[in-house]
């Protein structure tokens, strides 16, 4: 049987409380997995003073896959602190982040689901956000010039047709084949021009997958208003970070959205969501973005399709029968909702 290893960081705040459940999930579908812990984040920067320790990179290595909960950054500049996730995503070259959002059932979701002269009935929203994540406004080159603050945006043909790729060989198998194009080229004509320009390159390699293209606003009107149009979306990484937060309302919203970041050898999925510094400790954390999360492990770091399926079936199975964390209206606690997909996987 074929042995699985997974570095597993709680990180902050809920962290602690959503990624045990998703463990306990992967223990399940994968019975021969073996963890490891380690740490990172606002925490452990506080008591080691290094917020992603050299130890912590060795082990995320050594297993190829690791499942990260959130960290709690502060807003403004602490010397010495730098966002672990950014730092992951960089050392390991993580380039790709996908965020996808399935419509749940919930009123919000009902709403906008509908198109007129198109369908009496809500066509479901199921799409996935393709975000660059190494790039941008996230170089993190970011200066003083006297009374100017700025910030370089790098954008590279290399690193656009790479994500592209990854658009594209997702949307041809998929059942709608269609991909968005994102950007904001009309403002941006030397970076967003590139990188229009590498995805529409690679575009041409895929002739089955349809293709258009949006500013940035206007998906985000789209995304608000129509979501089901989308199936792919390929964007730049923040104009990615902001849409993927729009698209996940469709799907119940920030305890329930996953996302999985990916590089040629390492994967790290975290839930999309951050340190909830507001709920954490009471036990009320909804656990189906950490948990949809880990499917997103199974399915495109392992290939492990079926499994990933029956965890995505658990979970929307439970959320259906109404268990729900407060998030999503309920009043059940983490440790329920949890009690209830696993039950169901
Ligand atoms: P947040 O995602 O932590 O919280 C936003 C809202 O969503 C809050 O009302 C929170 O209660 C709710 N929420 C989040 N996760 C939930 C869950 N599992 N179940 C139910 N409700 C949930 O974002 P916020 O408040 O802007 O940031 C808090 C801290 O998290 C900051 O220090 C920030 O830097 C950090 N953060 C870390 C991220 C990461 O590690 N990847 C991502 C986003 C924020
Ligand atoms: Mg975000």
């Amino acid at each position: 049987m074929t042995e699985y290893n997974l570095c597993v960081i709680q990180g902050d705040g809920v962290g602690h409380e959503v990624i045990p459940c998703a463990v306990e999930v992967l223990q399940r579908v994968l019975p021969n997995l073996n963890l490891i812990p380690a740490e990172a984040g606002w925490a452990c920067f506080e008591r080691t003073g290094n917020a992603l320790p050299e130890e912590t990179i060795n082990r995320i290595s050594a297993c190829g896959a690791a499942l990260f909960g959130a960290v709690s950054s502060p807003s403004t500049k602490v010397a010495g602190y730098r966002s672990p996730i950014v730092q992951m995503r960089q050392r390991f070259d993580l380039y790709a982040n996908l965020r996808p959002t399935r419509g749940l059932e919930t009123g919000v979701a009902r709403t906008g689901g509908f198109q007129k002269g198109v369908s009496t009935q809500p066509a479901p929203v199921d799409l996935i956000i393709v975000r660059e994540n190494t790039q941008g406004l996230y170089s993190g080159r970011e200066t003083m010039r006297g009374d100017e603050a700025i910030a370089e945006r790098v954008i590279t043909r290399a690193a656009s047709e790479r994500i592209a790729r990854v658009a594209f060989e997702l949307a041809s198998h998929r059942a709608h084949q269609h991909v968005t194009i994102v950007h904001k080229a009309n403002i941006l004509p030397i970076t967003d021009g590139t990188f229009r320009d590498a995805v529409r390159g690679v575009a041409a390699s895929y002739p089955d997958v349809q293709v258009d293209e949006l500013l940035v606003d206007t998906a985000a009107m789209h995304l608000a208003s129509q979501p089901q149009r989308f199936d792919v979306v390929v964007t730049t990484n923040l104009f990615g970070d902001i849409l993927s937060d729009v698209a996940s309302v469709w799907g119940g919203g920030m305890g329930v959205a996953p996302a999985l970041n990916k590089g040629t050898q390492v994967a790290i999925a975290e839930p999309v969501h951050g340190s909830a510094p507001d709920i954490a400790g009471q036990g009320i954390a909804n656990p189906a973005g950490a948990i949809l999360s880990a499917a997103l492990l199974l399915r495109y770091h392992w290939g492990l399709a079926g499994e990933a399926e029956r965890v995505e079936q658990a979970v929307y199975g439970a959320i259906d029968a109404g268990y729900r964390t407060k998030d999503l209206g309920g009043s059940f606690t983490t440790r329920q909702v949890a009690d209830a997909i696993m039950e169901r996987c």
